[in-house]
C-alpha cells in the first residue's frame, strides 16, 4: 500500500491512508458514535455487509450519485436529512461515495455549522485518484454545472483499493483520463511507466492502488502552492475546458473523465496546430488513449458543435474574445494560454471532432 500522505491546507491539515479493505476504513473513523453517514446508494447496496458491521442505520443518508443530486436545489433535504438524523455541530459528516457523494459532501461540510468536521471515504477511482485531495465543492445550479462552491478539504481520507472492484469499466476509465492527465503533466517517464502498466493491465487492483498514490503525490504540490487556484493549480485543467463542454453538449453521455481524456488530445491537437509542440507527439497520444476513451468518440460526434462551442464560450476561465487553454509543449509542459476563439479554437475542435475520432 502507498505511504500516508498529509496534505498542507488554508484551513487545516489533513491525511490521506490506505486500508486493506472497506471494513478497515470505515472501523478507522474515529468518534463513529457522533458521525451522521452520508453514502451513494449505489455503493451502498453493493457493500451492504461492510456497512452495516460500522453505520447505524438511524444515522446513515443514502443519495444517489447523478449531476442532478449535485444541485443547489436538492440540497435541501439532503441539510434537513443529515440534521434529523442528530448530526451537531460537535460531530462529524462522513462521506462514503464518489465525485458526487464528495461534491456534495465537501459543500454541506462547509456551510452547515459554518464548518463541521469531515472524512472523507472516495470509492471511484476517479475520486481516489484525483478530486479527494485539493478542498473544492462544486454544486450545479439551474443549468450551470459546478458554479457555486467552496475551498474546505476533509478532515481525513481514507482510501481503499478494494472497493474499486465493482466499479463499471467505463468508470474504471474515467478515472484513468485524470491519472493519465497527471502523469503527462508530471513528465516524460512517469507518462512512460503508466502506459507501459496500462498494456498490460486488466482491472488488477494492486496497479489501480499504485497510481492512485502516485497521481496523489503528482497533484499534492499544486494544492499546496496554489489552493485556491490563481496560478499554477490552473494547469490541473489540461484537457478540462474542451472536456467539460464535450460532458455538456452530450448531456453528460460523456462520464467526466473520459471527457478529459477527449479534451486532452483537443487540447494536444490545437497545439499541434498553433506550432507549439511535434504533430508527432498528438499521434503518438491519439494511438495510446483511444483504449481509453473508446467509444464516446462516437458519443462527442453526434453533439451539436453549437452546442460545444456554446459550452465553451461560458466556460469560467474565458475573456473577451479569446478563451484561456491549457496547451502542451509535451509531457511536463502545459503552459496556459488565451487562444482566438473564432480564428484558432473553432477550426481545430471542429477539425478534431469531425475527424479525429473517426472509428
Ligand atoms: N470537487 C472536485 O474536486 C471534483 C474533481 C473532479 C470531478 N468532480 C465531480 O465528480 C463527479 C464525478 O465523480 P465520479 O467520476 O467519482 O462519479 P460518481 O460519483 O458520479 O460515481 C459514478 C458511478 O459509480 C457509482 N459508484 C461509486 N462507487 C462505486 C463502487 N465502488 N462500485 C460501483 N459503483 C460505484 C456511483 O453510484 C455512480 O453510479 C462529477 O460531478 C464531477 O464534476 C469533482
Amino acid at each position: 500500500m502507498p505511504p500516508p500522505l498529509t496534505i498542507r491546507s488554508r484551513a487545516h491539515d489533513y491525511t490521506v491512508e490506505f486500508h486493506p479493505d472497506l471494513g478497515a476504513a470505515l472501523a478507522a473513523v474515529v468518534g463513529g458514535e457522533r458521525a451522521v453517514w452520508l453514502v451513494d446508494r449505489r455503493l451502498a447496496a453493493l457493500q451492504a455487509p461492510a456497512l452495516a458491521a460500522v453505520v447505524p442505520e438511524s444515522r446513515l443518508l443514502m443519495v444517489e450519485a447523478s449531476e442532478a443530486a449535485k444541485s443547489f436545489e436538492a440540497l435541501t433535504p439532503v441539510f434537513l436529512g443529515l440534521l434529523e438524523r442528530g448530526l451537531k455541530r460537535d460531530g462529524q459528516l462522513v462521506v462514503v461515495g464518489g465525485g458526487v457523494l464528495q461534491d456534495i459532501g465537501c459543500f454541506v461540510a462547509s456551510v452547515l455549522f459554518r464548518g463541521l468536521r469531515w472524512t472523507l471515504v472516495p470509492t471511484t477511482l476517479l475520486a481516489q485518484a484525483d478530486s479527494c485531495i485539493g478542498s473544492k465543492s462544486s454544486i450545479n445550479i439551474g443549468p450551470y454545472k459546478n458554479q457555486l462552491g467552496t475551498f474546505y478539504p476533509p478532515h481525513r481520507v481514507l482510501l481503499t483499493s478494494t472497493v474499486l472492484a465493482t466499479l463499471p469499466p467505463d468508470e474504471i476509465r474515467s478515472g484513468m483520463g485524470e491519472i493519465i492527465k497527471l502523469q503527462l503533466l508530471a513528465g516524460e517517464a512517469g507518462y512512460r511507466e503508466l502506459m507501459a502498466d496500462l498494456d498490460q493491465f486488466h482491472g488488477e487492483l494492486p496497479i489501480l492502488e499504485k497510481w492512485v498514490g502516485r497521481s496523489l503525490a503528482v497533484k499534492q504540490p499544486y494544492i499546496e502552492t496554489d489552493e485556491f487556484d490563481r496560478g499554477v493549480r490552473n494547469l490541473l485543467n489540461y484537457g478540462h475546458t474542451f472536456g467539460h463542454a464535450y460532458e455538456s453538449a452530450t448531456h453528460y453521455g460523456i462520464p467526466h473523465g473520459i471527457g478529459v481524456t477527449l479534451g486532452m488530445l483537443t487540447a494536444t491537437f490545437l497545439s499541434v496546430r498553433l506550432g507549439l509542440v511535434p504533430a508527432t507527439h498528438y499521434t503518438e497520444l491519439k494511438a495510446q488513449l483511444a483504449p481509453w476513451h473508446h467509444p464516446f468518440g462516437a458519443t462527442l460526434r453526434k453533439a451539436e458543435l453549437a452546442q460545444v462551442f456554446e459550452a465553451i464560450r461560458h466556460d469560467k476561465k474565458n475573456t473577451g474574445t479569446s478563451v484561456n487553454c491549457i496547451l502542451t509543449r509535451g509531457p511536463g509542459r502545459m503552459e496556459r494560454r488565451p487562444v482566438d476563439f473564432e480564428r484558432e479554437l473553432v477550426p481545430a475542435v471542429t477539425e478534431f471532432i469531425a475527424h479525429e475520432l473517426a472509428p
